[in-house]
């Protein structure tokens, strides 16, 4: 029988230089599984005499009991110090605030969108989109608009290569066409608004190539001049957030309405500064009126049985207004500190029950 108390020494050393959980089960195998170092010892036994076998039996059962309590003593100190450690790897400073302070804004476009939303939302209208890239149809004809029509030599048009049978796409000039696509789709009643980009060959201190407009459209048996009428002056309220803003509707021209109004809201320049809802100047806002019988029958809907109302609106101009951002052009040059200046707190959702502005 081999030296049991230098084989003790060495299973105890190799226990206390076990540096992992891993490390100690390999030990543990090699020494005490089933085949093992003493578990081998403990097998020779039975080639022994019975005094013999008792003495060794007693002092190999000791080194056995001596090196599973070391392995079990180092087991209990690994796993306390690899809890320590996932702890430590884990932790969390639970002063640090909950949400640090939301690092981006809302760009005031996007903002104004939302308000918008948020008030014919209320009112009861749906959102509709529409493709940007439109045939001439859909911009101009069906809106009464005819290919010799004066109205479009001032929509200032960016046209698309010809198409093999001759046909010219083009970028949308307003969101008008979308009102042709929802009452070719969807039979009245139609209650929709519709935001998007439109886009005219157009640069200057107040224009820019791309901008963006909100439609509105209703189609039914009994809108009349007074509920749009209504419908306007309760939505510039809403938007601009003064109760009695003077609002005017002034006679102008659409092809594609009849009547057409043009609205302008009360505002004072005193001093240099704008303000909106107090004064004795005014400033136009949106364009309205009833919808035209010709671009109800363009799309198959009958002028005699249906009719409604429409309006359209620049999203920048009404979003300058009412924020005193002071230069149009400012809206796309991707400043950050602008946006920091402008924008918005995302997550501030505006609804009218709880203010459209954070
Ligand atoms: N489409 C018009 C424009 O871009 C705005 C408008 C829409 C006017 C609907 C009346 C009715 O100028």
């Amino acid at each position: 029988m081999e030296n049991l108390d230098a084989l003790r020494e060495e299973l105890l050393a190799a226990v206390g230089g076990a540096d992992s959980l891993d490390a100690l089960e390999e030990l543990r195998v090699s020494a005490l599984g089933r085949k093992g170092r003493v578990t081998e010892l403990m097998k020779g036994l039975g080639g022994l005499d019975p005094d013999e076998r008792r003495a060794a039996g007693q002092a190999l059962n000791a080194v056995k009991t001596a090196v599973s309590d070391a392995i079990e003593a180092r087991h209990a100190g690994l796993a306390d110090a690899a809890l320590d450690a996932a702890l430590a790897a884990d932790r969390v400073d639970i002063t640090l605030p909950v949400r640090p302070e939301a690092e981006g804004r809302l760009h005031p476009i996007s903002q104004t969108f939302d308000e918008i939303i948020a008030i014919f939302g209320e009112m009861g209208f749906s959102v509709a989109e529409g493709p940007d890239i439109e045939d001439d149809f859909h911009n101009f004809t069906a809106l009464n608009i005819p290919p010799e029509h004066p109205a479009r030599q001032m929509h200032d048009t960016f046209y698309l290569p010809e198409k093999d049978d001759g046909e010219r796409m083009l970028l949308r000039t307003h969101t008008s066409p979308v009102q042709i696509r929802a009452m070719q789709s969807t039979e009245p009643p139609l209650r929709i608004i519709v935001p998007g980009r439109t886009y005219r060959c157009d640069s200057d201190m107040t224009h820019t190539p791309m901008f963006h407009q909100v439609e509105g459209l209703i189609v039914d048996e009994t809108s009349h001049m007074g509920h749009l009428k209504g419908c306007l002056i309760e939505f510039c309220r809403a938007y601009f957030e003064v109760d009695d803003v003077p609002v005017r509707f002034r006679p102008s021209y659409f092809p594609f309405t009849e009547p057409s109004a043009e609205v302008d809201i009360g505002c004072s320049r005193a001093g240099g500064e704008l303000k909106i809802g107090a004064g004795d100047d005014w400033l136009e806002i949106l364009g309205c009126g009833m919808v035209h019988p010709k671009v109800l029958a363009a799309c198959n809907v009958d002028p005699e049985k249906y009719q409604g109302f429409a309006f359209g609106m620049g999203i920048e101009r009404i979003a300058m207004l009412k924020y005193g951002i002071p230069d149009l052009r400012t809206f796309f040059d991707a400043d950050m500190r602008w946006l920091r200046h402008y924008g918005f707190v995302p997550l501030e959702v505006p609804t009218l029950l709880r203010g459209l502005t954070p």
